[in-house]
């Protein structure tokens, strides 16, 4: 089965083929980032006005790449929600629209469910069950997954997701947006044990995280230092602010592999591509003789392969939706169910 996927749910717009015997076919992206950088952060209205530029360019193109015409095309997933209304609704409208040209059927994805299955699209996938870290920019979620669509939730950020404390911190060191991965590769340069934050929320049970802390622990390291931060002061908040962040991530994923008794931990959202993260989660399940995946690095952040993906899988058990556009600004991950008939 060969399903085009559609990502459309914040400030990139990710296109993708995804043949269920095959694999991965084609996939491309428009990030909005150097547009968004002005402002500092994602301005929705100028997002959908973007998506709608791009999407049928980067249709026709992953088309091309992968040498299949619509016939060959056998469903559309399109990203349904958690995002932005306005971004969301162009690439569900542009989805609905080919599936009912085409008379093929169309799926709507819940985008942390495409997160949440991104490592599937690596060689030697992780099988179900397993313990889910899931961690972007508006989330951040450990999720006990027994199966496709078969979701419970051990803890999950109190307020600031991990990327939105990595993103507000970079901001506070004056990093241009999004900070990030520029954060981390400032951390590199930093000089360990200079600063220390201490990790939130380890000390209490749970799986629950908290990062905002965290943003103004940093805050007020910066002012006690009395001088414009310096580029090695900037490096050395940044690694102890990292590490902080890691470590509670750690410390909660053991927690979980510990809870469920499972030995495969699943990682993935934008701060699965942080390094100091994917060496800090690799010792400890090395520890325990346990299993941990991510996925590939061009994976990590939104992209169209994981809509195609979920999708996929969800068309592949039998899953019908009714001929709607039904979209969610909100949308928790565990309201979903088994791939199901629509009522
Ligand atoms: O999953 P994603 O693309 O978007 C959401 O669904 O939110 O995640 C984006 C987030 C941003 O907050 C970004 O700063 C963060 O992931 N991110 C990183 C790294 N790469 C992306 N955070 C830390 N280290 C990185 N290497
Ligand atoms: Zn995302």
């Amino acid at each position: 089965m060969l399903v085009l996927g559609i990502e459309s749910s914040c400030d990139e717009t990710g296109v993708a083929l995804y043949n269920t015997d095959h694999g991965l076919r084609s996939h491309a992206l428009f990030s909005q980032i150097s547009m968004h950088a002005e402002y500092g952060g994602v301005v929705p209205e100028l997002a959908s006005r973007d998506h709608v530029r791009r999407v049928i360019p980067l249709i026709r193109q992953v088309m091309t790449d992968a040498g299949v015409s619509r016939e060959d095309i056998d469903g559309v997933a399109y990203t349904a929600g958690p995002g932005l209304m306005g971004a969301l609704m162009v690439g569900a409208m542009v989805g609905r629209s080919l599936a009912f040209a085409w008379q093929k059927p169309a799926v709507a994805v819940h985008h942390m469910e495409g997160h949440l299955l991104a490592p599937m699209l690596e060689d030697n996938p992780p099988a179900f069950p397993f313990v889910a870290l899931l961690v972007s920019g508006g989330h951040t979620q450990l999720v006990q997954v027994k199966g496709l669509g078969q979701y419970e939730l051990l803890g999950e950020s109190l307020d600031d997701a991990a990327g939105e404390a990595f993103d507000k911190t970079a901001k506070l060191l004056g990093l241009p947006y999004p900070g990030g991965p520029e954060l981390a590769r400032m951390a590199e340069q930093g000089t360990p044990g200079r600063f220390r934050f201490t990790s939130p929320m380890i000390d209490r049970p749970g799986m629950d995280f908290s990062f905002s802390g965290l943003k103004t622990a940093v805050r007020h390291a910066v002012t006690r230092l009395d001088r414009e931060p310096t580029a090695e002061d900037k490096a050395d908040i940044a690694l102890a602010f990292q590490s902080a962040v890691v470590r509670a991530l750690m410390i909660k994923c053991r927690r979980a592999l510990d809870h469920t008794g499972y030995d495969t931990l699943l990682v993935a959202g934008g701060v699965s591509a942080n390094t100091a993260l994917r060496v800090a989660l690799d010792d400890m399940v090395k520890e325990r003789q346990a299993r941990v995946y991510y996925p590939g690095l061009a994976f990590c952040t939104d992209n169209g392969a994981m809509i195609a993906y979920a999708g996929a899988q969800r068309l592949l058990a039998g899953e019908t939706q009714a001929p709607a556009v039904t979209l969610k600004a909100r949308w928790p991950l565990v309201e979903l169910t088994e791939p199901g008939a629509a009522a």
